[in-house]
């Protein structure tokens, strides 16, 4: 392969991906690939539950309000209808656009005057103070508050199947060790933030909650969820969308005099090709049926289902030749959006996407108007939850 083919493939490559079946069907659990039958089993109504983030640790009935990513059905229709202004294309102009501006001036101001940079260090602070702003934990100091974060995302998901095995004592230990971190996020953080929206409201989503009614566990673990959900995932993907840029000499040239329609189109193509979130899970709550090209195929109630979308959104049928290739502008079938199913679809469909694409774009326009070099190869690590990828220690030099 030749260098310049090689620096538009895929960098998040995991052993033993290739060649598997695109619908597979074993023990009541399916394993999907196909975009086609991805698309329609997130985008049914009531028959497929959530069952991803480990929400199924969490027993039925034993939170008074559950976490929006966790909630089904109706009062999941009802949260997302309420939260929808805070994502609404006219408020992330308005009310985030300054900061994001103002932010990345600075951080790459920085980045200049050091000469050097952590990037995914650069990267998480900045996703941390946007998606701050927009859950309203705006009270406390944001750099430690996004290590406090990293700390917390960083403790290993709940095994019961370990717990059983190490004896009641040293799970009890452990599991209060992991508490540590939620514990400082909550008095540093979350207690501030609703300490002063009970005193004056504002337009965010903890005086939203507030105002709906919910109790304080129920709102640390909803501030938990939007942080994972906006922060950790913004970072990955503007760490993972510079290392393309700074891989790929073409491409940089393009992202640098390009409009910021061809700049989306350049990001959306890389966040297809390198989903932060790689697999989604659902539980068939009914018996329902979906299709793949000609074949179709009955799902019965109970079923898991293991949505890999890795895969699905390499696949041959909806995005073309060279699926595993960064080629922005790709001809894809009606209904299908540019970063292909990286969003999610349906009900559960990423309310932040429009504000995760403009805050990757408003940094990186500003990072790459310097002359910017790798000066080492980033590692890569997997992680459980979200069974995705991190890059850590992304040295860029800078200016
Ligand atoms: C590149 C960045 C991002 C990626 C790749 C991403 C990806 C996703 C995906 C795949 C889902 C769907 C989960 C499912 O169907 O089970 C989701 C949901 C969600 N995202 Fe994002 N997200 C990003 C940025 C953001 C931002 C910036 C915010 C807010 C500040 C946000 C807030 C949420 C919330 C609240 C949900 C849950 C929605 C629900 O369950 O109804 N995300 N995200």
């Amino acid at each position: 392969m030749s260098a310049e083919a090689a620096a538009c493939r895929r960098i998040s490559v995991k052993p033993g991906e290739a060649d598997a079946p695109r619908v597979e069907h074993a023990d009541g659990v399916w394993r999907i690939r196909s975009t086609e039958a991805v698309r329609q089993i997130l985008r049914e109504r009531d028959a497929a539950n959530q069952a991803g983030f480990n929400s199924e640790a969490i027993p039925e009935g034993s939170m008074a309000n559950e976490p929006i990513l966790f909630m089904d059905g109706e009062p999941h229709r009802q949260q997302r209808s309420k939260i929808a202004r805070y994502f609404a294309p006219k408020t992330v102009a308005d009310r985030y656009r300054d900061l994001m501006e103002s932010r990345a001036d600075e951080l790459v101001a920085t980045m200049v005057a050091d000469g050097h940079a952590n990037l995914d260090d650069v990267s998480l602070r900045y996703s941390t103070e946007v998606a701050a702003k927009v859950i309203g934990l705006t009270d406390s100091k944001m750099g430690p508050m996004s290590r406090r974060l990293e700390r917390l995302f960083d403790q290993p998901a709940y095994d019961p199947a370990r717990a059983e095995q190490e004896g009641r004592l040293r799970s009890t230990i452990r599991q209060l060790r992991g508490s540590l971190p939620m514990a400082w996020f909550w008095l540093w953080d979350v207690r501030p933030a609703i300490r002063e929206r009970r005193r004056e409201p504002q337009a965010d989503v903890i005086s939203h909650l507030l105002k709906e009614g919910y109790n304080v566990p129920a709102i640390l673990i909803e501030c938990v969820t939007y942080g994972a959900a906006g922060m950790a995932t913004t970072r990955e993907f503007i760490s993972m969308a510079a290392l393309h840029l700074l891989r790929n000499d073409a491409l940089r040239e393009r992202f640098t005099v390009a409009g910021e329609k061809e700049r989306y189109a350049i990001l959306h193509e890389i966040l297809r090709l390198e989903p932060i979130v790689g697999h989604l899970y659902r539980r068939a709550e009914e018996g329902f049926t979906f299709t793949d090209g000609e074949e179709t195929y009955a799902v019965m109630p109970g079923d898991l289902l293991d949505l890999f979308i890795r895969q699905a959104n390499a696949d041959p049928v909806t995005v073309g030749d060279a699926p595993l290739d960064v080629c922005p502008g790709r001809d894809l079938p009606r209904g299908i959006g540019p970063e292909v199913m990286s969003f999610g679809d349906g009900a559960h469909k990423c309310p932040g996407n429009a504000l995760a694409i403009q805050e990757s774009d408003i940094l990186l326009t500003r990072l790459f108007a310097h002359p910017v070099r790798l000066e080492r190869d980033p590692d890569l690590h997997w992680d459980d939850i979200i069974a995705g990828y991190a890059l850590r220690n992304v040295r860029i030099a800078v200016g």
